[in-house]
């Protein structure tokens, strides 16, 4: 399986609470941005991939004409007659029925539309560009092009945000009946100005407001496979799945992720010097070109079975299979937390105690790392 995950860094004004890598849209860079995009993409000519995953920023900035050159594009470089998920991040400002009508046409089959609070008060608060009202309208939009797989993104723990706010919320967002949930914690991340304006979370409420999720989630047929997201029945998002199995992917644009040839990387977080080096690029066949990168880490056998164990308590169901692992110490680590209770076996794999799923990072640094 191999996945390919392409960052749009455009969006068209920073929420106060993101330190995701991206700057305000502009069509020009924009249109040169695609363009190196096209070109990076080439390196991996003819590669077979089973999912597509476009995000940001907010891939929906771009326009008709830039979508379609990009979606065009990878239908011509990449082999992707066994494609299973594409997916495409919306914000309901930059949304329109035109685009929605663009991507349906260009074979996306999956939406993943960033809302983060039903109440206009706390969409204010978070500096979202958009209403309740205008996540509806391309809610429906949405269906109304036919999208049957949709996600929604919402944070919680907001200031001043009560658990019984937080539940007429998680009300709000059933009636929807969207296919895939996202749920975050608001977390206060440096570069912010949520940061710099001092803005507080409070884990105790955070935790009661994890707990209510995955409470009435349940109760209303959502799956919780993974520590932040909630599925319908066989609406998993296969691409995100694929992470957490530790399985490959190639990361295209400016800031990407990618794990390719046994090799993580990331790519430069210069959108400028990312389309210079692309333009001056006269062959683009060559794999792992790590002129493009900043960060570039051989994963060895041990350091992969590490990193298949972070990734793989994610899973909730799935989990991990013992018999995958060599290195005698984490043999043991498992083994130990089996031991505890902190891991359970269920179905021949081990996954996390309901107890633990909230803790996981703090469970991970402290045996795992
Ligand atoms: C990188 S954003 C891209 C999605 C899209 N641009 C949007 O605004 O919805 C992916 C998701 O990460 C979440 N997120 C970003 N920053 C966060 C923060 N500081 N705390 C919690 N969730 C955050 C939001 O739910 C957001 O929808
Ligand atoms: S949350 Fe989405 S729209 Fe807001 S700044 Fe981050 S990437 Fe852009």
């Amino acid at each position: 399986m191999l996945g390919l995950y392409i960052h749009i860094p455009f969006c068209n004004r920073k929420c106060f609470y993101c330190d995701f890598f991206s700057i305000k849209y502009n069509a020009i860079l924009a249109d040169q941005y695609i363009r190196a995009l096209i070109k990076h993409t080439k390196q991996f000519k003819n590669k077979k991939i089973h999912s597509v995953y476009i995000g940001g920023g907010t891939p929906s900035t771009l326009s008709l004409k830039q979508i379609q050159l990009l979606l065009e594009s990878l239908r011509n470089i990449f082999d992707l007659s066994q494609l299973q998920e594409f997916t495409f991040e919306l914000n309901p400002e930059s949304s329109s029925a035109k685009k929605l009508n663009l991507l349906k046409a260009l074979g996306v089959n999956r939406l993943s539309i960033g809302l983060q609070s039903t109440e206009n008060m706390f969409l204010k608060f978070l500096g979202r560009e958009h209403t309740f009202e205008n996540f509806c309208d391309t809610y429906n939009a949405a269906r109304n092009e036919n999208f049957d797989n949709i996600n929604i993104d919402l944070i919680y723990g907001l200031q001043n945000q009560s658990i019984k706010k937080w539940k007429e919320t998680l009300q709000k967002i059933l009636f929807f009946d969207s296919e895939h949930l996202s749920l975050y914690p608001l977390s206060l991340e440096e570069n912010t100005l949520f940061y710099k304006n001092t803005i507080t979370t409070n884990d105790d409420i955070q935790r009661n407001m994890y707990d209510e999720a995955v409470i009435i989630l349940t109760m209303n047929g959502y799956n919780h496979y993974e520590i932040s997201n909630w599925a319908k029945k066989n609406k998993e998002s296969f691409h995100n799945t694929n992470y957490w199995r530790n399985f490959e992917y190639i990361g295209i644009g400016a800031g990407a992720a990618g794990y390719f040839n046994a090799v993580r990387y990331k790519n430069i977080m210069d959108i400028k010097k990312y389309i210079r080096l692309l333009q001056s690029k006269k062959k683009y066949h060559k794999l792992n070109d790590i002129s493009l990168r900043c960060e570039n880490e051989y994963i060895n056998k041990q350091l992969y079975e590490k990193e298949k164990i972070m990734l793989g308590l994610r899973l909730l169901y799935e989990g991990l299979s013992i018999d995958n692992f060599n290195n005698p110490k984490y043999k043991a680590v498992l083994l130990k937390c089996l031991n505890d209770k902190i891991l359970k076996k269920q179905n021949g794999q081990i996954i996390l105690s309901q107890k633990y799923v909230y803790i996981y990072n703090h469970i991970i640094s402290k045996f795992f790392i």
